[in-house]
Order: C-alpha cells, then structure tokens, then sequence
C-alpha cells in the first residue's frame, strides 16, 4: 500500500485507489498522474492538497488470500476517505466474477450510492456515428437509480434445473429511493442552470413499480416550476436519444434502464474508452470509476485509452468542489482527440502512458 503525503498549506481530500485488475491497473496510474498535475498548477494558499492510497482489492488478492472485501472496508471508506478512484474489475481466472461482484456492488449498495451519473458529451465530431451530428448536439446527463430495482438480488428458483423450472428475479423500488433519484436529477438540472428533465419508465406494462414513478415524478416536479419535466417511455426514449439526442438535458431513470440507455449514450460520444461514471452519495464518501472493463484482451500491452479514466477524475474532482481543475481535466483531453493523440482503439498509435503524460503536460500548463 503506497500512501502519498500530504503537501503543506491548502484544503486536503483523501482517495481511496482500487486500480482493480486488467487495464484498470494501467489507467488508473494516468488518472493520478494528471490529478497531480492539476493541483501542481496551482501556487501558494490556492494549491489544492490530495492524498492517495492505493487498495490492493482485485482478482490477485483474491486469488492468493480469498478476500475480496477485506473486514471493516466499507466503514474505513466512509469514514476516513472523501472519493473512491476505482479502475475495473475482472479476470479470466475468476470466472465467476465474484470478486468483482462483491467489491464494486458491495461498494454501491454498502455506501448508499445512490446516483450513477454517467454524463454523455461528444468531444469531438469525428467520435460520434450518427451522422451529421456535431459536439453541439450531444451533451447529456443520464441518472441512473444505483441501489434499487432488478440489481437487489430478490428471487429465487422453483424445480432448479428441471424441465419445470421457474426463475423469479423482483424489481424492488421504494418511495425513499425512487424519491431521491428524480429529485438528484432536478437538483443537478437546477444548479447547472439546464432546461429539462426526462424521467423514463414502462409504467405502461410495469403497472406497480413504475407507477410509484410516475406518481413521485409528478409530485416532485412541482417544486421546480422553471424546469420543462417529461416523461417518456424506455423504448421511446431508446429511439429518440438516437434521432435527435439535442432533445435532452438531464435524463433520469431506474437502474435497468439506467444501465442500458447510458451505454447506449457512451456510444453516440466515442464509445468505451472515453466513457466516465460516479457513483455517488452527496456529502458522502463516493466512488468514480470509467465505464469500461477490465479489457482482458488488451491487458499488459499499453494500448488502453487513458481518457475515460481521466474524464473519470474530471467528475472526480467537481464532486469534491473542484471544479477549476475538473475543468482543466476535461479542456486537455477535448485538445488531445482535436490534435489526435490517443491509442488505437480511438485510430491513433499512442500508447497508455504517453497519452497520460501528453494530458498532464497539457493540465500542468494552464
Ligand atoms: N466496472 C467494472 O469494473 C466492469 C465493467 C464492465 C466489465 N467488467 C469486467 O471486465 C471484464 C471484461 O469485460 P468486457 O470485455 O465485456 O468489457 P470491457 O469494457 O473490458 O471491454 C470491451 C471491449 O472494449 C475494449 N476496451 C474497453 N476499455 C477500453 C479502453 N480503455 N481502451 C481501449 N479499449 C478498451 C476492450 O478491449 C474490449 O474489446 C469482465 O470480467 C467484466 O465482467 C468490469
């Protein structure tokens, strides 16, 4: 475990890092190395002060301790740390993913992180494959509820591997829960100064849970009269998010859905590699983690894309009131896609690090 000091003078976060396994080990390292950057700008009483700790949770520790969660983890996190950098888990030797399952959902549902916001913005045309769609178009925010819904694992089997078989998985939603998550949406509408909110459901065909959404949907959007609300359903939503994405501001949605419309925006701005996430809890220790995998196929080789990781950091630091640097984070990797210097999955022949050290430059220069 490498702890890095603190430096003298100027408000301190704490980051727990869980690089995880696979590429998440190799961006993790760029994410970091770009945050320093960031805060090394800064001179005098304004230089920021970040502490890192790095976790060695993964497929390794698993495989040589069978830990995966350690003892006390979830309450050291939350009481000692102010954001989570997580990178990815997963491994071919653990094919069970139980590792990851029990680190990355134990994280989620163990904090209470409630919001998985997973921003959609093009940051350069070439990225996108609708056609004539420009950077203009596509800047998005989809909420997706974190905690609820298909993922609790409510349900069972009946006659288990038998021509008989019945599966039953419930889909639990509470007031509470489903409560919180419109109004995150409308909060962040509200303070971002966007014009609307889309919450999407299938109350057409899930006449009890996604009725509570609608009824909540309908009560909470009264008390932000200045944001234009509307409701549409999943596959609607699905369709226009690809015929005209210029339609959407902030949309908010449950966790199955939330899953699958944000992958499908992850898309339309350049796909996995440049893709970001929080997991987040406000005025809670939160967790920030890129959207892609593990990337078994590509692990060891030095060709992953830094950039979701870095946009990852971005979020990262706007959460914890940084929003200058999130910036700076955000401004370096636009000029790197414009000037294209990134790795082969983006058509480019960089490698992990040099993009990595192209961004920090790039940041550290401001
Ligand atoms: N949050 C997480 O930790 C997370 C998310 C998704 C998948 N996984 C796990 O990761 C493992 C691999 O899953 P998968 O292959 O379905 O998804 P993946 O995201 O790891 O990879 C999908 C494809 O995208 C490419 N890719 C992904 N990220 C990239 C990057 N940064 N740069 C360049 N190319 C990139 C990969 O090479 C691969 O071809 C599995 O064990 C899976 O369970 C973990």
């Amino acid at each position: 475990m490498a702890v890095k000091p603190l430096r003298e003078g100027g408000p301190a976060a704490r980051i727990a890092v869980i690089a995880g396994d696979g590429i998440g080990q190799e961006v993790t390292p760029e994410s970091i190395k770009v945050i320093h950057a960031a805060m090394d700008s800064h001179s005098g009483s304004a230089r920021r002060q970040i502490e890192f700790v790095e976790l060695d949770w993964g497929a390794d520790k698993f495989l040589r301790e069978g830990i995966t969660l350690p003892a006390g983890a979830v309450e050291m996190l939350a009481n000692e740390f102010d954001a989570i950098l997580f990178g990815a888990l997963g491994d071919p030797r653990v094919p069970s993913n139980q590792h990851a399952a029990e680190i990355l959902l134990g994280l989620r549902f163990k904090l209470d992180l409630f919001v998985n916001a997973r921003p959609v913005e093009l940051f350069h045309d070439r990225l996108t494959p609708l056609r004539d769609r420009t950077t203009n178009d596509i800047r998005f925010m989809v909420f997706r509820e974190n905690t609820e819904g298909l993922y609790v694992g409510v349900g069972g089997f009946f006659k288990k591997d038998t021509p008989d078989e019945i599966a039953v998985q419930e889909d639990v939603n509470s007031r509470k829960g489903v409560e919180r998550i419109i109004r995150h949406a409308f909060e962040y509408a509200r303070q971002n100064k966007l014009k609307r909110v889309c919450m999407s459901d299938k109350s057409n065909a899930m006449t009890f849970a996604h009725d509570l959404w609608q009824r909540v949907f309908k009560q909470v959007r009264q008390e932000y009269p200045e944001i234009e609300s509307r409701h549409l359903y999943i596959d609607t939503l699905a369709m226009e998010v690809v015929r005209d994405p210029r339609q959407f501001d902030v949309i908010v949605t449950c966790n199955l859905f939330g899953d699958i419309i944000s992958d499908l925006g992850a898309q339309l701005a350049g796909g996995l590699g440049l893709a970001p996430s929080g997991n987040i809890h406000p005025g809670r220790t939160s967790l920030f983690e890129p959207v892609h995998g593990s990337a078994p196929n590509i692990a060891g080789k030095g060709i992953a894309n830094p950039l979701g990781s870095i946009l990852t950091s971005a979020m990262m630091l706007d959460f914890l009131g940084w929003t200058a640097e999130g910036n700076a984070l955000r401004t370096a990797v636009r000029a790197a896609l414009q000037e294209n210097f990134v790795t082969p999955d983006l058509g480019g022949e960089k490698k992990t690090v040099e993009v990595g050290d192209w961004i920090a430059k790039r940041v550290g220069s401001r």
